[in-house]
């Protein structure tokens, strides 16, 4: 996606009027956008149920991606090579990520074709570079972090190996340690309150009668996709799954904007990928919970409109902004749906909007300061980098993070990764990575009290300065929040 320029224009005002120190800067717009800065954007295109159709391939014609995550279903006639040899090809330049449908399954085409299936995905996945994937046992379930994305696929109810409950265990094993800022669940059933009719009595196959797997994944902000019904239908924000509740702020916020945090998700059933497209039916249909939907109508329209959804990640650098296109082929309006996703923890006290702008600033900032140099300002001032880790190497090209390394003695690690002296890189409440450096300033001076903070100075005993401007050594005031400027953090 480009940003409309009005839009961009209207984002710099704002942005360069909440700046206290741009007064009198003139960035151009070009300037600006030249400037790389945040999160590696890419594409991923998520489509499921596809067979190997000449319709699938037009459905991956539709758009250019980085990564193709298939939701199951790669053929209809147990021909477990065909998908891999026609339709991915020898030489595919995006990595590949594929969970199994209930057509790969032993009941439908025997043991030994289920186990080539089950190969042949680990064998493209495996062929990924760029990639981190951890398989279960029996490679029914994986786990990969591609960029700042994690993504668990799993099979619960078509691995009889390994069982809904150890798929559950899976699930929680390895989204509860993920730190990347985008969390995927997806596998190629659904629960009964999320598809769309075909089949009336296909109750509860991914969760079964036990802890709902889409509750899990939406505690920890996981956009989720599923498949198996030949529709595409997206929720709205939900903050619960099990027995449907839609998100208080989804209600506030305009149907192609979707918020998601730990404890509110989207579900998106994704599976009209080149094989079939299904109509609706019975009471599935009308829950209020979908907010658009995709289906064969009554006279046969959309039969050959296939189609998959496409999402662009880290829109702008920006790492709590996607955005994602519907697209289909054989209609002159391909697009048929369109949201940004943002990832808003607070959504009480931050308008979406806010999002952007707040991007905006921070980029803003690191342009000026990467434009000026690095100097801080005031000559007098000295600096000294408090890196609490020595055997974390020290980076050469004013990136930092876990695969940077940290920041050069006296730049801050911003959230974004990038090091610099500005408060947007060294504020700890920007999300500033004290791991991997942060600014200690000397010229501070000492308070003669125990508050601290701009109006009273730095700690002495070198104790720690709360987030209220308090000084002490106890974990709440050294934790989080904790202002490094004025005192000891940890
Ligand atoms: C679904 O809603 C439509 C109208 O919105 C109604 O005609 C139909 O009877 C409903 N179907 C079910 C199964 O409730
Ligand atoms: C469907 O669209 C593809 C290109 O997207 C085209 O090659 C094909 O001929 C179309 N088929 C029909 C039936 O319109
Ligand atoms: C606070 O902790 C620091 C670091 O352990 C220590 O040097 C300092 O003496 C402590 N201050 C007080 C008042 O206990």
């Amino acid at each position: 996606m480009k940003f409309n320029r009005n839009f961009i224009i209207n984002l710099l005002v704002i942005a360069i009027n909440q700046l206290p120190n741009a007064r009198g800067v003139k960035i151009s717009e070009s300037e600006l956008n030249n400037f790389k800065y945040g999160a590696k954007e890419f594409t991923m295109a998520i489509i499921g149920d596809t067979g190997y159709t000449k319709e699938a391939s037009q459905v991956m014609n539709l758009a250019s991606f980085d990564a193709l995550l298939h939701l199951g279903d790669y053929d209809y006639k147990c021909e477990p090579d065909s998908y891999f040899t026609k339709i991915l090809g020898s030489n595919r330049k995006y990595k590949f990520f594929g969970i199994l449908g209930n057509h790969e399954d032993a009941g439908e085409c025997g043991e030994s074709k289920y186990h080539r299936y089950v190969s042949n995905i680990n064998y493209q996945m495996k062929k990924n570079t760029g990639t981190s994937c951890v398989f279960s046992k029996y490679k029914t379930m994986w786990s990969c972090v591609y960029n700042n994305v994690r993504i668990v696929g799993l099979s619960p109810s078509i691995s009889k190996e390994e069982s809904r409950s150890s798929q559950l265990a899976f699930l929680k094993k390895y989204l509860s340690e993920s730190s990347e800022d985008w969390k995927i669940c997806a596998w190629h059933y659904y629960d009964d309150y999320y598809h769309t009719g075909k089949y009336q009595k296909n109750k509860n196959y991914v969760s079964g009668d036990g802890e709902n797997f889409y509750d899990y994944c939406k505690n920890q902000g996981a956009i989720i996709f599923s498949a198996h019904d030949h529709v595409y239908a997206r929720t709205h924000v939900m903050s619960k799954f099990s027995k449907p509740v839609i998100d208080t702020y989804d209600y506030d916020s305009p149907s192609n904007i979707v918020q998601i945090r730990k404890g509110a998700t989207l579900n998106i059933l994704d599976a009209v990928g080149g094989w079939e497209v299904y109509d609706e039916a019975g009471k599935h249909k009308n829950f209020s919970h979908w907010i658009k939907k995709y289906a064969r109508g009554s006279n046969g329209e959309n039969a050959k409109k296939y189609g998959g959804l496409f999402c662009k990640f880290n829109v702008g650098g920006n790492n709590k902004k996607s955005y994602c296109e519907f697209k289909r082929i054989n209609s002159s309006t391909s697009v048929f749906d369109s949201f940004t996703i943002y990832r808003n923890n607070d959504p009480k006290n931050i308008a979406y909007d806010k999002i952007d702008s707040r991007f905006l600033s921070e980029k803003i900032a690191a342009y000026q300061a990467k434009k000026s140099g690095s100097s801080s300002g005031s000559g007098s001032t000295t600096t000294t980098t408090n890196n609490n880790n020595p055997t974390i190497k020290t980076s050469t090209n004013d990136r930092c993070g876990s695969s940077y390394g940290k920041c050069p003695s006296g730049k801050c690690c911003s959230k974004y990764g990038w090091c610099s002296t500005s408060n947007d890189h060294c504020d700890v409440d920007k999300g500033c990575q004290t791991k991997y450096g942060i600014l200690i300033t000397t010229s501070i001076p000492y308070s003669s009290s125990n508050r601290c903070g701009s109006s009273y100075g730095k700690c002495r005993n070198n104790e720690c300065c709360s987030r209220y401007g308090w000084c002490s050594n106890s974990s709440s005031h050294c934790g989080s929040g904790c202002q490094p400027l004025y005192g000891r953090c940890y």
